[in-house]
């Protein structure tokens, strides 16, 4: 099997997520606490994160708000592009990057991550009569992949840029598939099997895949005391079991 690197890499709608709990009692002053943490997602990734009549949901929104209410802090979601995340917690306008993001060496020379709390495997997806059984035929064939994401970043490596569609959507990639624009899809399981599950006539998932990732919180270089409580709540989430039941919630 051929390696499979990775990387990283916009329409704006703002939802506020109040948490439940209690709010930072600190006032808004210098070194106070902050009552408000800004995440960035890109919400076309179900079941981590998507829109579901204007309002956003999935494993990483439920997550996201369960943290806020640990720290005591309202979490607001920026939606925007998948290969906008990481500069947008670089720039500061965004506390922290939650979206199915992979760890990957490269990732981490613009950011810091957080303590992992999802595996995810780099799926292949074709139509259901395609002859593609696995990698080795997907020379020469045009591969979709939302851009900057590690399906991207792998597939552009080992096949080649001619051979790459990207889109900023990956449902837009599958609706090209449909009407043979392009042969396969490379995209994270969890979400393949989301898309899939809706039109099984038309797709189908190949049993080989690329290597396994994790998915971590992605915080501004540095910020170690914002990364410090994420990763408690995280590790919180995990050994109390409040993670796995959100899992549950969208993975069957
Ligand atoms: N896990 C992949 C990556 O980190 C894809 C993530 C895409 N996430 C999204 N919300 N669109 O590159």
């Amino acid at each position: 099997m051929k390696k499979f690197l990775s990387l990283t890499l916009a329409s704006i709608m703002v939802l506020g997520l109040v948490a439940c709990g209690q709010k930072a009692a600190a006032p808004a002053s210098d070194g106070a606490a902050p009552t408000k943490l800004v995440m960035c997602t890109n919400a076309e990734f179900p079941p981590y994160e998507f829109k579901d009549g204007g309002e956003f949901k999935g494993i990483d929104v439920e997550c996201a708000k369960l943290i806020g209410e640990k720290l005591g802090v309202e979490v607001e979601i920026l939606d925007i592009a998948f290969d906008s995340l990481i500069p947008t917690v670089m720039s500061g306008k965004a506390d922290f990057a939650m979206a199915g993001m992979t760890v990957t060496e490269d990732r981490k020379e613009s950011v810091d991550f957080s303590h992992t709390y999802q595996t995810a495997v780099q799926t292949i997806v074709v139509p259901v009569d395609s002859a593609i059984q696995g990698v080795e035929d997907m020379y020469g064939k045009k591969i979709g992949v939302q851009t900057g994401t590690t399906g991207d970043i792998y597939c552009s490596d080992d096949f080649g840029d001619e051979s790459m569609e990207r889109y900023s959507k990956i449902i837009d990639g599958f609706q090209a598939m449909k009407s043979g624009k392009i042969d396969a899809i490379v995209v994270d399981d969890q979400v393949a099997k989301a898309i899939v599950e809706q039109d099984s006539s038309s797709f189908k998932i190949l049993e080989t895949a690329y290597a396994e990732e994790d998915y971590a919180i992605a915080v501004k270089k540095g910020n170690k005391d914002l990364l410090d409580k994420i990763n408690t709540a995280i590790d919180e989430m995990k050994s109390n079991g409040q993670l796995k039941a959100i899992v549950d919630k969208y993975i069957k």
